[in-house]
């Protein structure tokens, strides 16, 4: 049981980080200060939610993030910081974009290595603790997923070697929720239909396997009852994986389809255009 905590969640307008919210919110006394860039967004949940907007892929929005903790929580200290807010990128990787690979590592990975930093020193031999969403594909990446899977993984390995050298004060849970319906597969493919791998959950039941996890001080908590064995499953008989990576693979080759037809429709509206014009 979670009650009369002062908690920090990130990405708390939608998806994942919006149902640990609300679950939070079922016990008593909770009090959540919920940061995303649209603040605006989080309406209607009474006085013990603090909206809050900051861009948390950078250093300066993390620094406000937790300079209005220390406001609102006024000398206490954060007891729950739900490390949650993210993006994917679902793309074919064939590209040179220094900016744009930094872009995700900078809200996926660095900003919450740095969080880590902060929390630590925040509470000051106090106890806490720091509660990552990591993901499935945080194990095991897919395609079209390069990118995105990559910042997951580094956060794999980052929560392994942080817990040898973490002081008691400050716990660490991990969670690695599979395919989830949230707002994730509309961004990762910039609008456009994505086909989410399976399994898919609901974002209700994986705001409540996780604070069921972590009432009950899980380090890992894995919110799909099927991804356990299926992980068995797979490493015992390579052929279900081969299969299940093609069919990954069939859900790529579709979506790039999709966007170079519409590259290419946009490119024939403008011939178009411009034969009409010189016509005319
Ligand atoms: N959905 C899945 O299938 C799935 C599976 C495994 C892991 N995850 C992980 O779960 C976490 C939450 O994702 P979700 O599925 O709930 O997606 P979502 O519905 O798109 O929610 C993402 C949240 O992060 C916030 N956010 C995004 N960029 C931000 C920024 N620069 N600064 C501050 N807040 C930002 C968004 O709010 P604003 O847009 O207002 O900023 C939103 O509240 C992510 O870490 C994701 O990698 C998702």
């Amino acid at each position: 049981m979670i009650s009369h905590k002062n908690i920090v969640v990130t990405g708390a307008s939608s998806g994942i980080g919006k149902s640990i919210m609300e679950e939070l919110l079922k016990q008593e006394g909770n009090c959540i200060l919920a940061a995303c860039r649209r603040a605006e967004a989080i309406v209607s949940y009474g006085d013990n939610v603090i909206p809050f907007s900051c861009d948390l892929s950078t250093k300066e929005g993390v620094d406000r993030l937790f300079a209005k903790a220390e406001e609102v929580f006024a000398g206490q200290h954060i007891d729950l910081y739900f490390c949650n807010a993210g993006a994917p990128y679902y793309e074919r990787f064939d590209y040179e974009d220094w900016d744009r690979i930094r872009r995700i590592f900078d809200l996926n990975t660095v900003a919450h290595i740095y969080t880590y930093s902060k929390y630590l020193h925040h509470l000051d031999g106090r106890e806490g603790r720091l509660v990552y969403t990591i993901s499935a594909m945080g194990e095991m990446a897919l395609p079209g997923y390069a990118l995105y899977a990559a910042t997951k993984f580094a956060m794999k390995g980052f929560q392994q070697a942080i817990r040898d050298e973490t002081p008691k004060n400050l716990q660490i849970s991990c969670i690695y929720p599979v395919s989830t319906k949230t707002n994730f597969f509309n961004v990762g493919g910039g609008g456009r239909k994505m086909e989410p791998p399976f399994p898919v959950q609901a974002p209700e039941k994986v705001g409540k396997a996780v604070v069921k996890g972590v009432s009950n001080l899980k380090k890992h908590i894995y919110p799909c009852p099927v991804y356990l064995p299926s992980k068995v499953l797979m490493n015992a008989v390579p052929p279900v994986k081969t299969l299940y990576i093609k069919a990954q693979k069939g859900k790529l080759h579709r979506f790039v389809k999709r966007v170079e037809a519409e590259k290419e429709g946009i490119r024939e509206d403008i011939r178009l255009k411009w034969t009409l014009k010189k016509g005319g």
